[in-house]
């Protein structure tokens, strides 16, 4: 990622893009434990980080969040502007070397970025209500987070020869199953091990899997109370009233039960090809402490 940014020649950009924290790397590691290490296989992996690095410089503007990672966001520090422009060098390159590709890897990357990019625009439209629809919700997950992960899984197998199929249908549960668990730790982690304040997506206007379950599950006056609560930042009542009606109505157990059988679908979809890197990434994921 560094070689491409510095190919650039321009220091400024560099400067900036070494600035960002690194992250799980998670779309990379996926693409080198499919097609193995080779300098195109890096090169596939550099791409995919350059495209999520940049939607998340685009994304914290349009949170308005002020870190990253329990780092000050660069928007935070250096602005809207600059926060838009390096995202937009940061993707435009990895367009650039995309294009290096053979058509068929370019044109999966390219529409999944397309369609992560509709997924922020339904995002925001969802976050300006209350949304109780479970179908909008993970249609917009597929979009926001999974799509691109699923077009690196299917890349790296059309770069290696691999039937790409199996790879999209496991990262495509990958994605979903990654993004309901985010969810949940929004809820159920502190804000020091977040390096954000806990509960921060209903804030931000998202009603994720446990709220959806939750205000399934709760009488019409608390459903008031629940949507009442809807984008404000909240006191300690408000957020131990919604963790303690989660716990007590089993939304937060459902929802980490659901991204289990996401994993289940994905590990499923790859059994027989014997690859215990995927296997293990699902099974650290779904395995982990809530
Ligand atoms: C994080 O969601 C956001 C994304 C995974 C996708 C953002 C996509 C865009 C801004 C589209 C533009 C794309 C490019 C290439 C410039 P979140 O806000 O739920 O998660 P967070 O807590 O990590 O911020
Ligand atoms: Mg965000």
């Amino acid at each position: 990622m560094e070689e491409f940014i510095a190919s650039l020649e321009d220091q400024h950009s560099l400067d900036l893009f070494k600035k960002l924290p690194k992250g799980k790397r998670l779309r990379a590691k996926l693409i080198l434990k499919i097609a193995g290490e080779s300098r195109e296989s890096y090169k596939l992996a550099a791409i995919v980080e350059l495209v999520h690095a940049a939607s998340l410089l685009h994304d914290d503007v349009i949170d308005d969040a002020l870190t990253r990672r329990g780092k000050d966001s660069i928007n935070a520090i250096y602005g809207n502007k600059t926060s838009i422009m390096l995202g937009d060098i940061l993707y435009s390159k990895a367009f650039a070397e995309l294009s290096n590709f053979s058509s068929e890897i370019a044109y999966r990357i390219s529409s999944a970025v397309s369609l992560l990019s509709v997924g922020e625009l339904l995002d925001m439209a969802l976050s300006e209500q209350f949304n109780d629809n479970k179908t909008a919700y993970f249609d917009m997950i597929y979009k926001k987070t999974a799509i691109l992960i699923e077009a690196a899984a299917a890349s790296a197998a059309m770069l290696c020869g691999k039937d790409a199929s199996l790879y999209e249908t496991y990262g495509r549960n990958l994605g979903l199953a990654f993004q309901v668990i985010d969810d949940v730790l929004d809820i159920t982690q502190s804000s020091e091990v977040l390096g954000k304040p806990s509960l921060s997506d209903f804030k931000e206007g998202k009603t994720t899997l446990p709220y959806l379950y939750l205000y399934e599950r709760i009488n019409t006056e608390e459903q008031h109370k629940l949507i009442s609560l809807f984008k404000k930042d909240l006191d300690k009542d408000d957020k131990m009233w919604i963790k303690n009606r989660m716990k007590e109505t089993s939304s937060l157990n459902d929802s980490i039960q659901y991204a289990k059988e996401l994993g289940l679908e994905a590990l499923s979809a790859i059994k027989d090809e014997n690859n215990d890197g995927l296997t293990k990434i699902i099974k650290e994921m779904i395995e982990r402490e809530f």
